[in-house]
C-alpha cells in the first residue's frame, strides 16, 4: 500500500471534490456507519428524507451513534426524531446541523462544545454524495449530475460495488492517460486518443475495433474533480454512459462503485430494453474488472517509466495534485497542463468522436 506522501501528492492527505458514500437505498432501513478520509461518520436518513452526516463519535463519551444494532432505542426506533439523531449510550441528541439540542436528564443548557460537524452531503443518481475539503470551504464547484438519469428513455442500473482496493487513486486517475493498455487489457487498441485538462475536469476521447465484440468504440470519459468518472460511449449501435467513482478510505485504500445508463429505443422501456441495458452493463463491468486485477495486484508505480508517447501520465499526475493542495493554489497546477494534448501519431479523432461530442 502506498499513500499520499508516497507520491507526492501535496499537502493533504486526502482530496477535495464530490465522493459518493453511499448507495441511496442504504440508507432505507436504519443509519450506517460509514468510514472515508481516514475518518469515521454517522450517516441516516432523517424522517423528513434529509440525509444527514455528522462526526461519528457523540461529544458525551465518544459513543459512535450509528454502529449500535442493539440498544433499546435503536430496536424500539425511537433513536431518530424528525432529522435529529440520538446516541444509543445515554440519549443526548444531535440536530442535523450536528447541534446538541437535548440531553434526556438535564435541564439546563446544552454544551455548545458538544456539537459534532455535519457534512455536506447531497442526493442524486441514485447515490449519496459528499463535498470533502480538508479547508472546511463550501463546495468550489456543484456536483455533477448527469441529466440522462432522470430521462425515462435512459435505463439506469445498479450500483457494482467493487469493493475495497488497496491502491492510491491517482493510481486509477492513470487509467485516464492510458492509452497503451487499451489493447493488451481490453481487446480494443484505440486508433485515436487525446486528453484535456480544464481546471478540475480531466477529459479523454478515444476510439477503437473492439476485438471480442466485433465493433466499434467511441468515448468521450470525464473526470469532474478526483472522486467521479462519467463515460459517454457509443459501441456499435448502442449509445451507454457508464459511471466508476472512487473514494478513499484511509490513506492508500480505496472504495470503487460503477454504474451503467443504457439508452433505449422508445421513452418507455420495455423487458427487453431493461435486460439488454443490464447486459451492457455487465460488459461494461466485466472489462473494468480487467483493470481491476491489474490494479488488486500490482504494486505501486511511484514514478511511472513512461515513454515519449506517454507524456500524459505526467500531466494527469499535475492535475490530480490540484485536489492535495490549498484550492488558492489550484492554479499554480492547471496553469501547466490546461488544454488538450494528443498523443503521437493517435491524433485524429474522427466523425465518430465528434458525433459523440455533438450528439
Ligand atoms: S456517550 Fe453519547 S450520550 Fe453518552
Ligand atoms: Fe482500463
Amino acid at each position: 500500500m502506498s499513500t499520499a506522501a508516497d507520491f507526492k501528492m501535496g499537502e493533504y492527505t486526502f482530496p477535495r471534490g464530490w465522493f459518493m458514500i453511499a448507495e441511496a437505498n442504504e440508507l432505507d432501513d436504519a443509519p450506517k456507519a460509514v468510514r472515508f478520509f481516514g475518518k469515521d461518520f454517522a450517516l441516516y436518513r432523517g424522517e423528513s428524507g434529509r440525509v444527514v452526516m455528522l462526526d461519528a463519535y457523540c461529544s458525551h463519551m465518544g459513543t459512535h451513534l450509528t454502529a449500535s444494532s442493539s440498544a433499546s432505542i435503536v430496536i424500539n426506533n425511537e433513536q431518530l426524531e424528525g432529522d435529529s439523531i440520538r446516541c444509543p449510550y445515554h440519549g443526548w441528541r444531535y440536530n442535523h446541523k450536528g447541534e446538541v439540542d437535548d440531553i434526556p436528564y438535564f435541564d439546563g443548557p446544552c454544551p455548545k462544545a458538544g456539537n459534532l460537524t455535519s457534512y455536506h452531503v447531497v442526493e442524486e443518481m441514485g447515490a449519496i454524495f459528499m463535498w470533502h475539503d480538508e479547508e472546511g470551504n463550501e463546495p468550489t464547484w456543484d456536483l455533477p449530475v448527469l441529466e440522462e438519469w432522470k430521462d425515462p428513455q435512459w435505463v439506469n442500473g445498479a450500483y457494482d460495488h467493487l469493493g475495497e482496493l488497496e491502491m492510491h487513486p491517482v493510481e486509477v486517475l492513470d487509467n485516464m492517460a492510458d492509452a497503451f493498455h487499451l489493447g493488451p487489457t481490453h481487446g480494443a487498441p484505440c486508433e485515436y486518443f487525446e486528453n484535456e485538462y480544464l481546471d478540475h475536469v480531466y477529459y479523454q476521447r478515444q476510439g477503437g475495433f473492439h476485438r471480442m465484440y466485433q465493433a466499434y468504440l467511441t468515448t468521450l470519459t470525464w473526470y469532474t474533480g478526483p472522486g467521479m468518472l462519467m463515460s459517454k460511449q457509443k459501441f456499435g449501435d448502442a449509445n451507454g454512459y457508464e459511471f466508476i467513482f472512487n473514494t478513499p478510505i484511509d490513506d492508500g485504500v480505496i472504495k470503487v462503485w460503477h454504474n451503467n445508463l443504457a439508452k433505449a429505443p422508445t421513452t418507455s422501456p420495455g423487458e427487453e430494453d431493461i435486460a439488454n441495458a443490464k447486459m451492457a452493463q455487465e460488459g461494461a463491468l466485466a472489462a473494468f474488472a480487467q483493470d481491476f486485477e491489474i490494479w488488486r495486484n500490482k504494486k505501486p508505480a511511484l514514478n511511472i517509466m513512461a515513454t515519449k508517447v506517454e507524456g500524459n501520465f505526467k500531466k494527469g499526475r499535475i492535475w490530480h495534485q490540484q485536489f492535495y493542495n490549498p484550492h488558492g493554489d489550484a492554479d499554480n497546477y492547471t496553469s501547466r497542463i490546461n488544454g488538450k494534448h494528443h498523443l503521437t501519431s493517435y491524433e485524429k479523432p474522427g466523425e465518430l468522436a465528434a458525433e459523440l461530442e455533438a450528439g
